[in-house]
């Protein structure tokens, strides 16, 4: 993308790693073969050794969307800016600091993606699926767009996993939800708890901000320089500072919960005792605002548990560790997006940041990640060997063997050292001979024995040794 026109953006200094990249105007034509492109500053490559995690993790998610009944949805990477103004709000560090913007070739300004809820509740819109019958339930997994400060876990590119229901307001739905989330990471195999508040209805959060305001007004000398800023601009994000002179001033602060009329408790107070029901952790967050003003309610974060700080009087802090995944609802949006009035629930988490924890999370528990489990190793000898054995592969990759392989390892010994590191139980060898004789050796890894079988019946033959028939 070339952006034309677009917010000025700060110059990033090139990754310490990478070389300098030399202008292509001036560079000769050798220049040219050498030059080596360095990863845009907040992007991220996900290498094979990491693809097991982003697997697994896709995986589950699938069969927890399946299991509560969420339809997977996809939207466009661009959108209209204005629909991220309109929803995540001005005053926001998502639109004031971190939406890529740029104007396209016939003057419109768009956006990319930096977060799902508002393109779906336009997608939600546009396709009418208030038509259907409610709730709608939808789920998708898409890259988002911040130019935020990158920093481990922090990307300019990152991918979310986001549900949303439409359509029914029902603290048991939130609560399921909530559960819909709980049970991903528990899927994944990495311990989380949730932190919960409400950030009340625009009545309410209105009192709230006013008294908030004011007691902030109180303490202004104090106040970082954001903070300042803040207390102007959107005074509720006053409780996301985590600078160390500002986190005192909020610990004192009025909050939310005492400031939503018996209704609002009430709901908040039933979601909660549907996760007592289940024994979820959870702990309450009174300063838990999120970053994003659509929310209405409920608002929640996930957290490993172990970064969960317990003061040396037994009490859980907050740490200064960043969400995994965080979400709310949100009942105003769908109708300030011009549908019809339509209350919406929803989270989203962090894929990037799931699986930097699960790595962590096992390498201190000594955990291994589960590596493929293979069938057979099929090793060849020779060209001919190779050739049939291709035919041989697909056959048997048909009848639902998992077979490992190396085409370009040749001798017997290396291929037998890699079946051997792979712990497979058989190893099927076709060599010349074999080739002419339409037949094959298989070999039991752990007695050495070998066995001539036809070709015909190598699949019948192998899945008899695994028990399969
Ligand atoms: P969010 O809290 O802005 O919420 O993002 C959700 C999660 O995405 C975060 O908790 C974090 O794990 C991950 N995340 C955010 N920014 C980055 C980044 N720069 N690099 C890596 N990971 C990041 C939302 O976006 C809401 N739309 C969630 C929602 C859905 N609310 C209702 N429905």
């Amino acid at each position: 993308m070339t952006p034309k026109k677009s917010k000025p953006v700060k110059k990033s200094a090139p990754a310490k790693s990478n070389p300098p990249v030399k202008k292509e105007a001036s560079a000769t034509g050798a220049e040219k073969a050498k030059k080596t492109y360095a990863l845009v500053r907040g992007m991220h490559d996900v290498l094979p050794k990491e693809e097991k995690f982003w697997k697994r993790f896709y995986h589950g998610v699938e069969s927890v969307a399946d299991y509560f009944q969420f339809g997977r949805i996809e939207t466009p990477v661009l959108e209209e800016a204005g629909l991220y103004i309109r929803s995540v709000g001005k005053g926001t560090d998502i639109i004031d600091k971190e939406m890529y913007v740029f104007e396209d070739k016939d003057g419109s300004k768009l956006a990319m993606r930096p977060e799902a809820t508002a393109g779906l509740a336009r997608a939600f819109i546009s396709n009418g699926l208030w038509n259907l019958s409610q709730p709608v339930k939808v789920w998708c997994w898409e890259s988002m767009f911040r130019h935020d400060r990158p920093q481990a876990g922090r990307y300019r590119e990152h991918h979310q996993v986001d549900f949303e229901v439409y359509g029914i307001k029902d603290p048991a739905i939130d609560a399921e939800l909530i559960v819909a989330a709980y049970s991903l990471y528990q899927d994944l195999g990495l311990p989380v708890e949730i932190r919960l508040n409400s950030v009340g209805t625009p009545a309410e959060r209105a009192r709230y901000v006013e008294e908030l305001t004011s007691y902030y007004r109180q303490k202004r000398s104090y106040l970082c320089e954001d903070c300042r800023v803040r207390l102007t601009k959107n005074p509720l994000r006053l409780l996301d500072c985590k600078n160390e002179q500002c986190l005192p001033i909020r610990d004192e602060a009025p909050q939310i919960l005492d400031w939503l009329d018996e209704e609002s408790k009430k709901y908040f107070m039933k979601i909660v005792e549907y996760l007592d029901a289940v024994s979820i952790p959870y702990t309450l967050a009174p300063y838990l605002v999120r970053g994003l003003d659509y929310y209405t309610g409920v608002v929640f974060e996930f957290y490993t548990l172990s970064e969960t700080e317990t003061t040396p009087e037994g009490v859980k802090t907050e740490s200064q560790q960043s969400a995994l995944g965080g979400g709310g609802r949100y009942d105003l949006l769908v109708e300030e997006l011009g549908g019809r009035p339509t209350p919406a629930v929803g989270f989203g988490l962090g894929v990037e940041r799931a699986i930097m924890a699960l790595e962590q999370y096992q390498r201190k528990n000594h955990l291994v990640e589960p590596e493929p489990v293979y069938d057979i190793y099929f090793a060849q000898l020779g060209e001919e060997a190779k050739r049939q054995g291709l035919k041989m592969l697909m056959e048997m990759r048909k009848g639902g063997l998992k077979i490992a392989f190396n085409f370009a390892k040749g001798s017997l010994k290396a291929q037998l050292e890699a079946a051997n590191n792979i712990k497979v139980p058989y190893v099927v060898i076709l060599g010349q001979k074999e080739v002419q004789d339409e037949t094959v050796i298989i070999r039991d890894m752990e007695s050495g024995v070998q066995e001539i079988v036809g070709h015909k019946k190598l699949e019948a033959t192998i899945k008899k040794k695994l028990g399969r028939v």
